[in-house]
């Protein structure tokens, strides 16, 4: 698979990436975890380099995961993992925000132990927090990259004015947000100020949490964990309006032998050089299938018939619950 460089920084990575979470947590069973292992090391045979993780995805289980699976492969890939948020240890519950730095630097020091690694390649905060000024955010991770304990910088669903703040005191490599055919916020503020800071921009929910594959319309039942199961844009009322937008995907997918799924991966490729994807599977198959849309050119004509489409559809239903929502740009 051909590489990318996110931004101005020297972090080179495979043009698409793998999302791990769904195979710990979000989306029907977790994997067993030896099925999982031979994914993710499937995946780096395929020449994926860079693998997405969190502290929260689990919680801890997830990046013991990645580590496990990528320990023969250390100084081959790039991990990014995340922190920012309370997990109570006992019950292993999620329980709100934490940015300070004490915190920030916990973390680290059980990341690296959970990945196996001696320094986290890109370390993202997961979640701004409104009670840590972005700037001691930065300066914690600093001293970690002066330490070799964390080598880039990386924010996930931030505000631009965050971005340009947490930028002057700590160089941002990359910042993680959503980003696909059915969420196009980013090409308002954020996307134009990433391109002047010279930062990457990796598209979390590439795939729209599967729905732009196609795969899933209003019949589709999820298993009672399942994350979709709580978000507005998934219930099958919005489902049934929303399948307009896999619609295009599918002429266009029919035309050039592909999936909609590798279309819908090919037109992030094409917005920017310097955007890398991170779509989530459990399974080989789709592992393949989404890393062949590395390689598909969408043409002009395709991005402006899906342009033409797109822009016409007016989508149903939030992407987040509500209290998910009150995270996000700020
Ligand atoms: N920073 C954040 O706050 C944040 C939030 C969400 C996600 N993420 C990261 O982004 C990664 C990707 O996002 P995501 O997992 O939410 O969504 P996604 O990649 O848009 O979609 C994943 C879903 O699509 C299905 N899928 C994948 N390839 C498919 C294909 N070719 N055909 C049909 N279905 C397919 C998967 O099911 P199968 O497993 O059955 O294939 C899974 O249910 C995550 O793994 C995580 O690392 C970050």
């Amino acid at each position: 698979m051909h590489k990318r460089k996110l931004g101005n920084s020297n972090l080179e990575v495979s043009a698409l990436g793998l999302g791990c979470m769904g195979m710990s947590m979000s989306y029907g069973l977790p994997m067993e975890k030896p099925a999982a292992i031979a994914l993710i090391r499937a995946a780096v045979e395929r020449g994926v380099t860079f693998f997405d993780t969190a502290e929260v995805y689990g919680p801890f289980v997830n990046e013991e995961l990645v580590g496990e699976a990528l320990a023969p492969f250390r100084g081959q890939v790039v991990i990014a993992t995340k922190f920012g948020f309370n997990i109570d240890p006992g019950k292993r519950l999620q329980s709100g925000l934490n940015s300070r730095p004490e915190h920030i630097r916990q973390v680290a020091e059980a990341s690296l132990k959970r990945l196996k690694v001696d320094a986290i390649d890109l370390f993202y905060q997961h979640r701004v927090d409104p009670e840590v000024p972005i700037e001691d955010v930065a300066g914690a991770v600093k001293a970690l990259i002066a330490q070799g304990k964390v080598k880039h910088f990386g924010l996930s669903e931030p505000g631009v004015q965050t971005v340009r703040r947490a930028h002057a005191v700590q160089p941002v490599t990359a910042i993680q947000s959503e980003y696909s055919l059915w969420w196009r916020e980013p090409e308002q503020e954020l996307l134009p100020a990433l391109e002047e800071l010279g930062i990457g921009f990796v598209p979390f929910s590439p795939l729209g949490k599967g729905f732009l594959t196609g795969a899933i319309d209003e019949n589709t039942q999820f298993v009672s964990t399942d994350f979709r199961n709580v978000v507005p844009r998934f219930n099958a009322e919005a489902r049934k309006a929303n399948l307009a937008v896999v619609e295009p995907l599918r002429r266009i997918a029919a035309r050039r032998q592909v999936t909609p799924a590798q279309i819908a991966l090919a037109w992030l490729l094409a917005q920017k050089p310097w955007i890398v994807p991170i779509p989530g599977t459990t399974k080989l198959n789709r592992l393949d299938e989404n890393n062949a849309a590395a390689d598909l050119q969408l043409s002009a004509a395709d991005l402006q018939e899906i342009e033409q489409a797109v822009s016409q559809i007016s989508l149903q239903g939030e992407r987040y619950p509500e209290a998910l929502l009150k995270m996000v740009g700020r």
